[in-house]
């Protein structure tokens, strides 16, 4: 079948899929003390950090299983929980919240119901906060997958989102 021109969804790896894991394995093989970024590439492979995907990182870089599980879950920047096929990120760093980024996040909120770091019961959107992400001139900043809407307003947020949720973008009440 000809792939061309798929609107594929599917941005990450299937976690019974362990391929682009022995990829990222192979990448940090005899690294020392890599065990952050090993589990960075991994959920960016994979969208979060499945339990067999962690067993299976653990055995192959030879950590115990216990310090891939301590480090998952002492960083923030770690999920543990798949994530919806929108992710939504809105910076909170210093500029940002100076322009509003807390309206901003209120009006997503609002919106889709849900809150910071929860995904909608669809598996549209995950909703999550971060830290400066480099461009505060266009503060305040909201980045849906890869794409950055910069000097957001609060009254706009609904317009962009419906973009990605396709049909009428209404949350159903
Ligand atoms: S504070 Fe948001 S981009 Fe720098």
């Amino acid at each position: 079948m000809d792939d061309k021109g798929c609107e594929c969804k599917q941005r990450f790896a299937d976690p019974d899929n362990q391929e682009p894991l022995l990829g990222i394995l192979e990448r940090y093989a005899g690294e020392k003390g890599a065990l952050i970024p090993l589990l960075q590439d991994t959920q960016e492979a994979y969208g979060y950090l499945d339990e067999k995907i962690m067993r299976a990182l653990a055995k192959g870089a030879g950590y115990q299983l216990s310090q891939v599980y301590g480090v998952a879950t002492f960083y923030t920047q770690f999920r543990l929980e798949p994530i919806g096929e929108h992710l939504i990120r809105v910076c909170h760093g210093t500029a940002c919240h100076v322009a509003g980024a807390e309206l901003i996040s209120e009006e997503i909120s609002n919106f889709l119901g849900v809150k910071d770091g929860q995904t909608t019961p669809d598996m549209k959107f995950t909703l999550e906060s971060v830290m400066c992400v480099g461009a505060c001139s266009l503060s305040p900043i909201m980045i849906v997958d890869e794409d950055t809407h910069g000097k957001l307003k609060p009254a706009n947020v609904r317009k962009v989102l419906k973009k990605y949720r396709g049909g009428n973008g209404e949350k159903e009440e």
